[in-house]
C-alpha cells in the first residue's frame, strides 16, 4: 500500500485532500500575470502560507490553494521540455473541437458563450481559491490576497464568488457532496467500512500507484536544472509533478424553474413531481439513496442524510428503484456497471474513473427554503448554478471518460436517448434518431416509462483545465531565473 508521508502531506495543496467544509464562503480569482518577475516573487513569498493539511483545521489561518493553466506555466518561464511532459488534455486545453464534443460543449454549451476560458476570452493564467469561515472571514482574506496581487502586477481578469446552501444542497434542491472516493491509506479508510469505496491514492495525486498499480507519467526536470535541489527525486530525475493534480473547473449555469416546471407538467401533484425529479437525480431531496428508499423520502421532515453505503447489483438490477440512466447511477455505476460478470470485477474498473469533487454552488436561490415548490414558482434573482471543480490523476481517463462515456452517451448501459437527465446533452451520433430528442427512462415492470423532450436544465457557460502543483513545484517555479 502506498501512504502519504508526512512530508507528502506538507506538499499537497489542502483543496486536493480536504473539501473545507468549515469555510462557508469562497472565492475564485482568475488571473493573468503581466510581470514574469514579480509573479514570481509573490509565488515565493506565498508558498510557505498555501492551505495544506496542517493548516486546514487551523481556523484562524486564512485559507487559499492556486492552480495554474499550461499557459500560466509557459509564461511563468517553465521550460518547454518539461511543459511538453504534461498530458496532452492539459496542454491542449479545454477547448479544441475534439474535445468540445467529447464533453458536450456544443449549441447552447459551446465556448464562444462562455463568461470565462476557452479561446474566446482572456486567456487565463491561473485560479486562486480563496475561502472563509462566513463572509466576513472570506473579504479579509480576500483583501489581503488582492493586495499582493496588485504589488505583484497581477491583473484579476475575473472574479466568481461560491456560497453554500442551506443543507449542502445544489440548486435543484437536492444534498449534494455525499459520495465521495476514499483515498487508499488514509484517516478515512481506516474508519470506513465500505471497501468498493476505496482507490488508491495515483489516481488522484502524481506520484502514487493508481489502480492499474501504476504510476501516472509527470513532468520530469533534470538534477542539473534544480540547482536549488527543491524538487523530489523519482529515480534519476527530479519530479515537477509530486504530489501535484490535474483540476477540472467547469462554471454550470443550472435552470431552476425550468427544472421544477418540467417535472410538474409531466406529474400529477407535488409527491410525483418531487418522485420524477429524486429519479433523475438517484438521491432524494434529503440525500437519501433511492436504491434503499424507493417509494418515499424518509427524511422529509428538513432532515438529511450521508447515506453512501449501497450498491445496485443485488438490490437493484433493473433499475425499477433508481433508474439506470439517473445521474448519480451513471456518474458512478458502482457494483453494476454495465457487461461486467459480478460484482468485484465492476467496482475494480469503475474504481480506474472516480474523480474528487470540490465544487460549489453559486448565486442566490430564489428561495431560502429550497423547497420545490417554491422554486417552480418563483422566478430568479439572478444566474445560479455549479462552480464544478474536481480533481484527476488523468483527465482522459476520469473526468473526460465520465462527462463522455457515462453522463453525455445517449447509448448508456444499453438506454437509447438517454443521456444523463440532469446535465441533458445529447452526444451526436450517426445511430441516433434526429427526430427524438433527449429521453429519460423509468425502468418499471410490467412497463418502463420513457420521458420525452427534456429540456437542457444545466449550461456549460466557463471553464478550463488546471494543475494544481505541489508546494515545492511552486517553489521550483519561482526559483526559474
Ligand atoms: C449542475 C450540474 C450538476 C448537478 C446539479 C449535480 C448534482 C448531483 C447530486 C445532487 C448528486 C448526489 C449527491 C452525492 O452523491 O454527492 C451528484 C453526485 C455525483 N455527481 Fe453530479 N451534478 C452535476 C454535475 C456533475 C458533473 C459534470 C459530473 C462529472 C463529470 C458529476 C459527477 C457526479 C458524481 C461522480 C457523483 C457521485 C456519484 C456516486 O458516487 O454515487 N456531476 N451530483
Amino acid at each position: 500500500m502506498n501512504v502519504f508521508s508526512e512530508e507528502d502531506h506538507k506538499d499537497i495543496q489542502g483543496l486536493v485532500l480536504f473539501g473545507y467544509a468549515h469555510a462557508k464562503s469562497a472565492k475564485y480569482l482568475l488571473l493573468e500575470f503581466t510581470d514574469v518577475p514579480k509573479s514570481k516573487q509573490w509565488l515565493s513569498t506565498i508558498a510557505e502560507e498555501i492551505t495544506r493539511k496542517s493548516k486546514v483545521f487551523d481556523k484562524k489561518r486564512e485559507v487559499f490553494n492556486i492552480a495554474f493553466t499550461y499557459q500560466g506555466f509557459q509564461a511563468l518561464g517553465l521550460p518547454q521540455k518539461v511543459l511538453s511532459q504534461f498530458d496532452h488534455e492539459f496542454i491542449e486545453g479545454i477547448d479544441t473541437p475534439h474535445r468540445n464534443r467529447v464533453l458536450g460543449d456544443l449549441g447552447k454549451n459551446a465556448p464562444e458563450n462562455w463568461h470565462w476560458g476557452g479561446k474566446h476570452n482572456a486567456s487565463v493564467h491561473a485560479v486562486l481559491c480563496v475561502f472563509g469561515k462566513g463572509d466576513a472571514e472570506l473579504a479579509e482574506n480576500e483583501q489581503a490576497r488582492k493586495k499582493e496581487l496588485a504589488e505583484a502586477n497581477i491583473k484579476v481578469i475575473h472574479e466568481m464568488d461560491a456560497i453554500s446552501l442551506p443543507d449542502n444542497k445544489e440548486h435543484f434542491g437536492f444534498r449534494d457532496g455525499i459520495s465521495e472516493p476514499v483515498l487508499e491509506g488514509t484517516v478515512k479508510h481506516k474508519t470506513n467500512s465500505n471497501t468498493d469505496n476505496v482507490v488508491k491514492l495515483g489516481e488522484f495525486v502524481l506520484g502514487f500507484e493508481n489502480e492499474y498499480n501504476e504510476v501516472n507519467s509527470s513532468p520530469l526536470v533534470l538534477p542539473s536544472e534544480d540547482e536549488q535541489d527543491i524538487l523530489p527525486y523519482r529515480e534519476s530525475y527530479k519530479d515537477f509533478g509530486r504530489n501535484g493534480s490535474y483540476m477540472v473547473f467547469r462554471q454550470l449555469k443550472q435552470n431552476v424553474q425550468e427544472f421544477w416546471k418540467y417535472m410538474d407538467e409531466q406529474s400529477e401533484g407535488n409527491e410525483e413531481m418531487v418522485k420524477l425529479a429524486t429519479k433523475m437525480v438517484g438521491r432524494w431531496p434529503s440525500g437519501a439513496p433511492l436504491t434503499k428508499h424507493p417509494d418515499a423520502d424518509p427524511y422529509d421532515n428538513g432532515q438529511t442524510t450521508n447515506d453512501d453505503s449501497f450498491g445496485y447489483r443485488t438490490s437493484d438490477a433493473d433499475g425499477h428503484k433508481c433508474p439506470i440512466g439517473s445521474h448519480l447511477r451513471r456518474s458512478n455505476p458502482r457494483d453494476a456497471l454495465a457487461d461486467t460478470s459480478n460484482a468485484q470485477e465492476s467496482t475494480m474498473l469503475v474504481n480506474r474513473h472516480r474523480i474528487l469533487r470540490r465544487g460549489r454552488a453559486y448565486g442566490q436561490p430564489s428561495s431560502e427554503t429550497m423547497l420545490p415548490e417554491e422554486l417552480k414558482n418563483n422566478s430568479p434573482k439572478e444566474e445560479t448554478g455549479l462552480h464544478f471543480i474536481c480533481f484527476n490523476g488523468n483527465l482522459a481517463t476520469q473526468f473526460e471518460f465520465v462527462q463522455h462515456t457515462w453522463l453525455n452517451r445517449a447509448t448508456f448501459a444499453g438506454l437509447y436517448n438517454c443521456p444523463d437527465p440532469l446535465l441533458g446533452v445529447l452526444e451526436p451520433h450517426p445511430t441516433m434518431d434526429p427526430n427524438i430528442d433527449n429521453t429519460f427512462t423509468v425502468e418499471g415492470c410490467p412497463v418502463s416509462k420513457r420521458y420525452k423532450d427534456i429540456p437542457q436544465f444545466v449550461e456549460t457557460v466557463g471553464g478550463e483545465y488546471f494543475f494544481m502543483p505541489s508546494i515545492r513545484a511552486i517553489k521550483y517555479l519561482a526559483s526559474l531565473e
